[in-house]
């Protein structure tokens, strides 16, 4: 099988039972960004529990108006990132949270980039507009940031053309 087909048939995999999809209930953060490069948005809820005197990621789930490598990448993220501290989630970047799936073509890299983004929103490291829960207003529902407009938009570095 051609690397571009493995490709193709782990997203199909990954997508055919997206996990954690949706708005989490009692979530502590939320980022939300927007693709330069196609528009497309992913939204993720953070929720955090204490383990060994240390905050953990219990759960993380998402949204998007994204493609399925999208969805693929930010259904096997908020699985590979629970039960990390925030400071070992931050440091992954989109190529390792889409390991599983294989190497991304290049016309793919952004869509993890934006799962990418959207971690580092929600966990307060720019560049979307992380937010502490309790405290702040409730946000906008996904489908109306997306038609306002005003989602910051992921700085894609280009590594490809
Ligand atoms: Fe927009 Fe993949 S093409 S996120």
């Amino acid at each position: 099988m051609s690397v571009p087909d493995a490709f193709a048939q782990k997203v199909e995999e990954a997508i055919r039972n997206p996990k954690n999809v949706g708005e989490l209930e009692g979530a502590d953060a939320v980022g939300t960004v927007g693709s330069g490069d196609c528009g497309d948005m992913l939204r993720m809820w953070v929720k955090f529990r204490e383990e060994d005197g240390k905050r953990v990621i219990d759960r993380a789930t998402f949204q998007t108006f994204g493609c399925e490598t999208a969805i693929a990448v930010a259904s096997l993220a908020t699985e590979m990132i629970a039960g990390k501290t925030p400071e070992e989630a931050l440091a992954m970047s989109g190529e390792e949270l889409a390991a599983p799936l294989g190497p991304l073509p290049p016309v793919k890299i952004h869509c993890a980039q934006l799962v990418e983004g959207a971690l580092r929103s929600a966990l307060g490291s720019d560049p979307g507009e992380g937010r502490g829960p309790e405290t702040a207003a409730p946000a906008p529902t996904l489908i109306q940031q997306f038609t306002s407009g005003a989602t910051k938009k992921v700085v894609i570095a280009k590594k490809h053309d």
